[in-house]
């Protein structure tokens, strides 16, 4: 079983190149199937994720390839509008291929996605927004099949809930349909603005009103473009908060600071100094022990980032004073906290709250990764603790940070893999 090691303890120091965003390949992958011709996805990351995704086009007949960062689709001609179950349950954002194999095909045969760690994730939203533009959807023992009669077309949606996973599938079904779409409270995830600038790049019309509206004017179809993936926001907070536990001074380059801000001023309360001295940069100054962070509530974008969360409740475990944890995004985002308390952690979980009382030092312990961002929480706790701390299953860590042992040795953690 593979494990990573990590001796507690070290301050970093140095510099992060922050890679392309997880959140926003998988659906610019699965954008990719509606160019009838060949797209470059360039600044792709290592991830499992990432390699799901390329599985899936493969298996739709779509040709793909990389090389270094670079995915190269070519959907000129794919065979096929099911995705088995194997690969359905492999990532859980599989499902946002729905949108694009029913626009291709006029048809999509898919299962649920795999049971989730963060509690339920139904797709109620994303199949009432496709039935709004013309989908027949029946699902029968775990099998969605959806069948477009006619033609896709346009309509008036309003999300329940701004949905990133639906508004995506709105977004890659309303492309090419018959008229105009209006889609009302929509997510404003930064990764929906990627995937909106790779869409209009490759011919399509969506105007975004910044306010959760979007307008999609359908053209008959789209032509293949290069797109560069927008940094990971996830991924530079968290380097932040593994650098905030150490006491640390951090560059974190080619990233997109102002997709992190909301991140920024839970740092600074805790006595963080963060500085951007280029468009792509952020430097980030820690005290040699954190401060309380007050409360921190997760929202849609432009609020706190549920993803960040974890990461950041790790930073507060071991902060002067207490800092509350309110998730309101998912239901069950607080599995980890049972594996940061064999470490020394004192955390209380009532529901969606988690109240998290500082103490001085974490101890080193054996724990496992139970969800991504559950398991980057321990790796930022591990770097703060004494001694060694030996951190297993790490699926879940490949599913979302590229090189992440790399990353972290390069700026002087004790870190191995073996
Ligand atoms: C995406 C991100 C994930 C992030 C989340 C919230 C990707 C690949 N994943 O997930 O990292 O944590 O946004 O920012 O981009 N819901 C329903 N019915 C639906 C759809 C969603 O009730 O049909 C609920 C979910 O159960 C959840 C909430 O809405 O409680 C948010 O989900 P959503 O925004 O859809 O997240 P994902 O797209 O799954």
């Amino acid at each position: 079983m593979e494990a990573l090691t990590v001796r507690g303890g070290y301050r970093l120091e140095g510099e992060i190149p922050i890679h392309g965003a997880k959140n926003s390949a998988l659906p610019l992958l699965a954008a990719t199937l509606l160019v009838e011709g060949c797209s470059e996805i360039h600044n792709c990351p290592h991830l499992s994720d990432v390699d799901a995704s390329m599985a899936i086009l493969r298996h739709l007949g779509c040709g793909v390839t990389r090389q270094d960062t670079t995915v190269t689709v070519d959907a000129t001609a794919p065979s096929r509008a099911q995705i088995p179950d194997n690969l359905m349950r492999e990532m859980r954002s599989s499902i946002v291929f729905l949108g694009a194999i029913v626009a291709r095909f006029g048809q999509a045969t898919l299962t649920y996605p795999g049971g989730c760690e963060l509690g339920p994730r139904p797709i109620d939203l994303h199949l009432s927004a496709l039935r709004r533009l013309g989908v027949t959807v029946e699902e029968c023992h775990g099998t969605i099949r959806c069948r477009v009669e006619k033609e896709l077309r346009g309509a008036e949606i309003t999300l329940g809930f701004p949905s990133v996973g639906a508004t995506e599938n709105v977004l890659l079904a309303a492309c090419t349909a018959m008229g105009t779409t209006v889609l009302r409270n929509a997510a404003r995830e930064p990764e929906i603005q990627d995937l909106c600038r790779f869409l209009n790049h490759c011919g399509a019309h969506i105007s975004d009103d910044g306010c959760g509206t979007l307008v999609i004017e359908g053209v008959p179809r789209l032509q293949g473009v290069a797109h560069a993936v927008m940094p990971d926001r996830i991924e530079a907070a968290t380097y932040l908060a593994a650098a905030a536990v150490t006491g640390g001074k951090i560059a974190l380059t080619s990233c997109a600071p102002e997709t992190v801000s909301s991140v920024f001023p839970l740092l600074e309360q805790a006595g963080c100094v963060i500085t951007r001295p280029q468009p792509n940069r952020i430097h980030m100054l820690a005290p040699s022990r954190l401060r309380k962070m007050g409360t921190v509530r997760t929202m849609p974008y432009p609020g706190f980032p549920t993803d960040a969360a974890a990461p950041l409740l790790a930073a507060a475990c071991v902060a002067e004073g207490t800092t509350v944890f309110v998730e309101n995004i998912f239901e069950n985002r607080y599995r980890y906290v049972d594996e940061l308390a064999r470490m020394g952690a004192r955390i209380q979980v009532d529901g969606r709250v988690a109240v998290v009382e500082g103490v001085p030092r974490l101890q080193g312990a054996s724990v496992a990764c139970t969800d991504l961002r559950g398991g980057a929480a321990l790796v930022v706790a591990a770097l703060a603790a004494g001694g060694e701390t030996t951190v297993t299953a790490l699926h879940h860590l490949d599913r979302g940070y590229d090189d992440l042992v790399g990353c972290l040795q390069g700026v002087g953690a004790r870190i191995r893999r073996q």
